[in-house]
């Protein structure tokens, strides 16, 4: 018996699909084919793929060609499935020409004919009208933002805002950004959905008149420095229907969200204590030092910490204290603790003070170690007393790592959720409110 394999995504499965397995099949008397994990695409940058694995795996079983359908979830597993099933021929379309040489050492490689004109690219681009996104504020995230948007599809960045339309000309050249305004009505106007990415104390301003204006609303961290605002916004979201989402990438990446199901599924039992770090050492005359534009660590840098705290231990703090050293009106190195009643947690901050960016989850049966810079997730370990049982994960994080959380806010618009349990409204809430105590200054304890 030849026994024949090929993998593929085969989303919206299409005629190119059903004459690449008529043609594997064809080729021996047994196929099986390799269906990508949602969670396999995800890691190599396929962030578009619409059905979903259970769909996809449908798909496949009603064209009739596969004698057994299997799940493709790691690099380096077709080699694997080679020896494991004894196969005879792997095929794949002429698109891969070249690309699986190394496969002739375990069995035959047939490149098939691919069909002309047909591809779940095309199939997705026809099936979606790109949502049209404008950017407010021209820094650096900016920029990134463009570069990191062209990897998600059905969005698009299609005009920038700045009250400087000398700065909106340069980005708008710079970045190939047609619409180029600096009346903030008229570029509402034209968008579906605003990124906003301007000086932290003109979020809550824009974020309400995107939402007036009927737009959804991407806001760079932190979001707003107010829990009062954090709620009135997305209240006004939650009545107009759209979506506001705080950008806050790590919680979108990958590798955090499988932390988070790890933790919440026991693998260190009980959380009793949450520390994370970040420090950026900056000088001079910046805005991060400058406490007219709210510079200062807590409000720069408490974001990504907060998350995870919120994240992983919940809302209902019981007790929180900060000692803040200051320099020139602004904290330049702050470490809160934030207590619950079942565990604790801190986080330490620096723009003036450096420290390692780790975060370290512990638990009543072992720890979770997230490696500096934690914040861009690529690579954390499990470990335990015997370190035997130890587990480490490693993660692609693509790019600048703002494709997850554009990918996010593009779906929740396409399919109509105001919520995202990646970081949901109140979450988002508590972590400025959490910011806002600080900034009160009641609980803070200056260094001498
Ligand atoms: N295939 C084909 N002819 C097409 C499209 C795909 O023969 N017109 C083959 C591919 O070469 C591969 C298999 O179908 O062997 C599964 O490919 P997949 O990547 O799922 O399909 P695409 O339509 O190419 O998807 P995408 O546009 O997302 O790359």
């Amino acid at each position: 018996m030849i026994k024949v394999i090929t993998y593929g995504t085969y989303d919206l499965l299409h005629e190119g699909h059903i004459n690449l397995l008529r043609r594997a099949k064809e080729l021996g008397d047994y196929l099986i084919v390799g269906v990508t994990s949602d969670s396999f695409d995800r890691g190599r940058g396929k962030l578009n793929v619409r059905n979903n694995v259970l769909e996809r795996v449908d798909a496949v079983k009603a064209t009739g060609y596969a004698d057994e359908i299997i799940i493709e979830d790691y690099v380096g597993q077709k080699i694997d499935d080679i020896q494991k099933f004894g196969i005879d021929i792997f095929a794949i379309g002429s698109d891969w020409k070249g690309k699986f040489e190394y496969l002739n050492e375990y069995c035959k490689v047939v490149y098939l004919p691919r069909t002309e004109g047909i591809s779940s690219t095309m199939l997705r681009a026809k099936t979606t009208t790109d949502i049209n996104i404008g950017i407010i504020g021209t820094g650096r995230i900016a920029g990134r933002f463009i570069s990191e948007s062209k990897y998600v599809s059905g969005v698009e960045v299609t005009s920038v805002y700045n009250p400087k339309l000398s700065e909106a000309n340069v980005f708008s050249e710079k970045f190939a950004v047609k619409g180029r305004y600096d009346d903030i009505d008229s570029f509402l106007e034209k968008v579906d959905a605003v990124y906003i990415a301007s000086p932290h104390l003109t979020h809550y301003g824009y974020i309400k008149q995107a939402l007036l204006f009927g737009k959804h609303v991407l806001c760079e961290i932190p979001m707003v420095l107010r829990g009062d605002e954090a709620k009135e916004l997305y209240e006004l979201a939650r009545k107009k229907n759209l979506v506001l989402l705080e950008a806050s990438k790590t919680a979108f990446s990958p590798a955090w969200n499988h932390l988070q199901v790890l933790v919440k599924s026991g693998v260190i039992g009980d959380v009793i204590d949450v520390k994370a770090s970040l420090s950026k050492l900056v000088s001079g005359d910046v805005r991060e030092l400058d406490a007219n534009q709210a510079g200062g660590s807590m409000t720069e840098l408490s974001s990504f910490p907060l998350m995870s705290i919120v994240k992983l231990l919940g809302m209902d703090y019981a007790e929180l204290n900060f000692h803040s050293k200051i320099v020139n009106g602004v904290d330049v190195f702050t470490r809160g603790v934030i207590n619950y009643d079942n565990a604790t947690s801190s986080i330490t901050l620096g723009l003036g003070v450096k420290t390692e960016g780790n975060l370290v989850i512990s638990g009543t049966k072992g720890y979770v170690l997230v490696p500096s810079p934690w914040w861009l997730t690529n690579y954390f370990e499990v470990r335990y007393e015997d370190q035997n049982l130890n587990q480490k994960y490693f993660y692609a994080w693509q790019g600048e790592g703002l494709r997850y959380e554009i990918q996010e806010f593009a779906s929740m618009i396409v399919q109509g959720r105001i919520s995202s349990y990646k970081l949901s409204w109140i979450e988002s809430v508590t972590i400025a409110g959490i910011i806002e105590e600080y900034i009160k200054g009641d609980r803070t304890k200056i260094l001498k």
